[in-house]
């Protein structure tokens, strides 16, 4: 396109909810609207284009929408009083889920588009100038998407790609499956398209995404860990993490993998959800606990040094207190560095949200606390484990005092550091001085020695 065909700036802001799927999409919107002549603002109130990208996994993200709608709708209504319009459009999962009752229950909302539709935003946002209302959801397949998006445009020396979208593992308390639909695998030729793409721009970390990434079963690859090693190859590239994995999915080759490819970072999120047998059984989650503490231990066999986070649910229906202490006995069993860990919220459409048995909101309280006690108390443990040892730190930026770097550990710990010299992307060894309950603070190694 000729420059001078280029429409006026206008503005656009985005709001990303969930998880990193979404992060992900919310860039890939910009890169689409960016020929419009979109450019991103961070402030909501001038903004010409509102897209809200949603999150339905958890009652309270739901609600968030529709606060975060009435808001806007004060917005819209001065910049109508100012002879200016404000389009608010509604992207992700709530907008698969509940599209046309967020136009019936918003008026102010212009347009709702479902996760596998973004790549159509242009000519909604077209339409919607002339129509309120209008809703695209599921009409699309992945594929259909993935090729219609521009190249990208990475900001920054780490960036997510996204592999695999949707699930049908059917968990009985998840909305994924109902939102993102059937789980669907990228042909490896285009993961490794974008990802060559992502190198050349300066990008050093790649973090797969998926909903059930490591189930990867695309064209042109035998298996997930089969791609892992492929985008290992490719220069520039020198850390590589995935996430969101399912346990019953760790095979042979991926776990192997950890042990011998070292781009693959020691750091693994692998949600277990709860440590009862009975609980698991009744979320359908396809492997016990013991299955959890083996693929574990497996994982340390031949990476000692890799570390876990997970995701945790309390208060499933039919949790009794004996199940919870399963749960609390788990964590000890394993250590983890990190975990998210959620109260149990009965979704509309899911088999878990009928069952008889739901557990009192006091008693998820209660346990929910005590399981974030003892994890928060993992978390600083583990950090405070790293002080003496000299971690490789990915440098992203200058610190908020002068003279400072930081960047991110192998186990995605923010490490602060006094330095000048490191430019972003570098990959520099800091030795680890102090902990905190969030990041590390250190000095260069390398420097260091030469200095002795
Ligand atoms: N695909 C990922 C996670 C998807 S959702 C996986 O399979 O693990 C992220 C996390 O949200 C889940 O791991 C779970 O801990 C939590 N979650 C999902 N549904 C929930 C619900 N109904 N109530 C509370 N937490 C939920
Ligand atoms: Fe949801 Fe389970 Fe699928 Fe994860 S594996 S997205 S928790 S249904
Ligand atoms: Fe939420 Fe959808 Fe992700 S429900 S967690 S944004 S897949």
């Amino acid at each position: 396109m000729a420059d001078d065909a280029r429409p006026a700036p206008k503005r656009l802001f985005i709001e990303t909810y969930g998880c990193q799927m979404n992060v992900y999409d919310s860039e890939r919107m910009r890169d689409v609207l960016a020929p419009l002549g979109y450019a991103q603002t961070d402030k909501p109130d001038d903004a010409d284009l509102v897209i809200l990208n949603t999150c339905h996994i958890r009652e309270k993200a739901t609600e968030k929408v529709y606060s975060e709608i009435g808001r806007l709708r004060a917005h819209k209504e001065r910049r109508a009083g100012e002879g200016k319009g404000m389009t608010i459009a509604i992207a992700g999962c709530v907008a698969q889920a509940e599209g046309e009752e967020i136009v019936r229950r918003a008026p102010a909302v212009d347009l709702v588009v479902g996760p596998q539709a973004y790549h159509k935003l242009p000519e909604l946002i077209a339409r919607a100038a002339r129509q309120s209302g209008e809703r695209l959801a599921a009409e699309f397949t992945p594929q259909e998407k993935f090729d219609a998006l521009p190249v990208r445009t990475p900001d920054g020396v780490s960036a997510f790609l996204s592999i695999q979208e949707g699930c049908d593992k059917f968990c009985t308390f998840c909305v994924v499956p109902y939102t993102r639909g059937a789980e669907y695998s990228r042909p490896a030729a285009d993961v490794l398209a974008e990802a060559r793409v992502l190198a050349d721009r300066g990008v050093r970390e790649i973090t797969l995404l998926g909903q059930n990434v490591n189930a990867y079963h695309g064209e042109g690859a035998r298996g997930f860990a089969d791609l892992l090693a492929a985008i290992a190859d490719i220069e520039g590239i020198a850390r590589i993490r995935y996430t969101t994995s399912h346990p019953i999915e760790m095979t042979d080759a991926l776990i192997d993998l950890h042990g011998s490819e070292p781009k693959l970072m020691p750091y693994l999120h692998l949600p277990v959800q709860s440590g009862s047998d009975r609980i698991l059984k009744a979320m359908n989650r396809k492997h016990d606990a013991a299955f959890y503490r083996d693929i574990v231990a497996r994982l340390r066999a031949v990476r000692p040094d890799i570390a876990l986070s997970t995701d945790f649910i309390v208060g499933f229906p039919g949790e009794r207190e004996q199940d919870f202490e399963d749960t609390l006995q788990l964590v000890r069993d394993v250590g983890f560095a990190s975990a998210y860990s959620f109260k149990y919220s009965p979704r509309p459409g899911t088999p878990a949200a009928l069952m008889l048995a739901q557990v009192g909101e006091e008693a998820k309280a209660e346990r929910l606390a005590r399981l974030q006690a003892l994890l928060a108390e993992q978390q600083r443990a583990f950090n405070e484990s790293q002080i003496g040892r000299v971690l490789p730190v990915l440098v992203a930026g200058r610190g908020r005092r002068p003279g400072q770097s930081h960047g991110r550990s192998p186990y995605l710990q923010a490490v602060h550091f006094p330095d000048t010299t490191a430019r972003d992307g570098d990959i520099v060894p800091v030795r680890i001085l102090a902990a905190s309950q969030n990041s590390l603070a250190g000095e260069r190694a390398d420097i260091a020695a030469e200095l002795a």
